[in-house]
């Protein structure tokens, strides 16, 4: 396994697993977006499946055409029963073996990149979670689709922790508006091939999912913050700092996403995340501060043009309904996830934005 992951974590996911991980035995998987963060976690954990818990082991097909998966993506490896095929899934594929379950988790997630490829950004979202729910209906396979948190916009208060049913504050001309609606349109896609054609095709929305593995370059908060304390560089916040975010270490969120794969309520959206504790970005780095044990320079600055302002100034999910349907329940708490995290991107990061 490359160094970009822990194989701690991944053993620890497959552990988390153990009482649905068979549903995956002798079936055919098609991943796309394999080669981002998430899709690294999946790839890693089918093939640890393979190795040491399925009998009738699962097959993996790999789609990403590596447009912002950086060099931590580049670096494909090659496992036993898992294929990968360099695709845009804004065009159509065909298949030559049938596939069980599509997990379609290729997107521009980056607010960087997003703010960089905005067609991009909405293209694989709208044509592209067409193109594999027709997949999906040709193959009668059970699609997940992976929309975002960021379909709720900017909450008001009182939908604060946010549930599902909330119906979203969102601008459909700001600069997020690429991601935010296209992921709703997604949604809104997968809802209608569920309705009017009777595809099992669920929705995951992801709250800050965070851990080993996160690219040092694409400027989400964490990396960010870690790269320039590992050059000894002063951390830019942007804005005020009182936005708030929850975060979700990976081993939590992985195992959320699995269980809904397997089990989740066809038609149904889940938030997956870790409510607690909630944290403005100076808070967090506060807690940075405590696990370095020194104390980390830091100014405000204005929102640069290479990153999307309005963003939402509290984010924090509401899990219950995860809870309940699917037995979700996050198990590592910030602190610990954030030492396994720096002690990582310490050891991996360069220092060099
Ligand atoms: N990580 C999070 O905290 C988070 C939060 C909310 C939503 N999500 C969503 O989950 C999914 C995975 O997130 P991630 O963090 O792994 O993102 P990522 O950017 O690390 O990975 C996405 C992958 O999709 C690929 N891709 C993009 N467009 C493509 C296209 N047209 N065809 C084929 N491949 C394409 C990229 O090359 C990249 O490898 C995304 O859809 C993202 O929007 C993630």
């Amino acid at each position: 396994m490359s160094e970009f992951l822990l194989l701690n974590d991944i053993q620890q996911i497959v552990e988390n697993l153990s009482d649905v991980s068979n549903q995956f035995s002798g079936k055919t998987v098609l991943l796309t977006g394999g080669r981002g963060f998430l899709g690294r976690y999946f790839m890693e954990i089918f093939n640890f499946l393979n190795e040491k818990v399925l009998k009738d082991k699962v097959k993996v097909i790999v789609l990403d055409n590596l447009i912002t998966s950086g060099k931590e993506g580049a670096e494909i490896p090659i496992y036993k029963n898992i294929e990968f095929i360099n695709h845009n899934v804004i065009k159509k594929i065909s298949l030559d073996k049938p596939v069980d379950f599509i997990i379609h988790a290729a997107g521009i997630a980056s607010p960087y990149y997003y703010r960089a490829y905005p067609l991009e950004t909405l293209e694989v979202a709208i044509k592209g979670t067409q193109n594999m729910l027709e997949l999906a209906e040709s193959n009668s396979a059970k699609l997940t689709f992976f929309s975002s948190s960021e379909i709720y916009g900017d909450p008001d208060q009182k939908n604060i922790p946010t549930k599902e049913s909330y119906r979203g504050n969102v601008s459909c001309s700001g600069p997020r508006a690429c991601y935010d609606e296209s992921k709703r349109v997604g949604e809104t896609l997968c809802n209608i091939y569920h309705n009017l054609k009777g595809i099992c095709t669920n929705t995951i929305r992801p709250f800050n999912v965070f851990g080993p593995g996160m690219q040092e370059t694409d400027y989400r908060v964490l990396p960010n913050f870690t790269s320039r304390i590992k050059g000894n560089i002063p951390l830019q916040i942007y804005g005020t700092g009182n936005q708030t975010r929850t975060f979700c270490y990976i081993t939590d969120a992985m195992e959320g996403f699995i269980r809904v794969i397997l089990n989740g309520v066809p038609g149904e959206a889940y938030n997956i995340g870790n409510p607690e504790p909630e944290l403005s970005v100076i808070e967090l780095i506060e807690k940075i501060e405590l696990i370095l044990g020194k104390k980390v320079q830091y100014h405000k600055v204005d929102y640069p043009d290479s990153y999307p302002a309005d963003e939402p100034n509290r984010r924090c999910p509401d899990i219950q309904k995860a809870k309940i349907q699917i037995k979700y329940k996050p198990k590592i708490d910030i602190d610990e996830g954030l030492k396994r995290y720096i002690n990582w991107s310490d050891r991996v990061y360069t220092g060099k934005q």
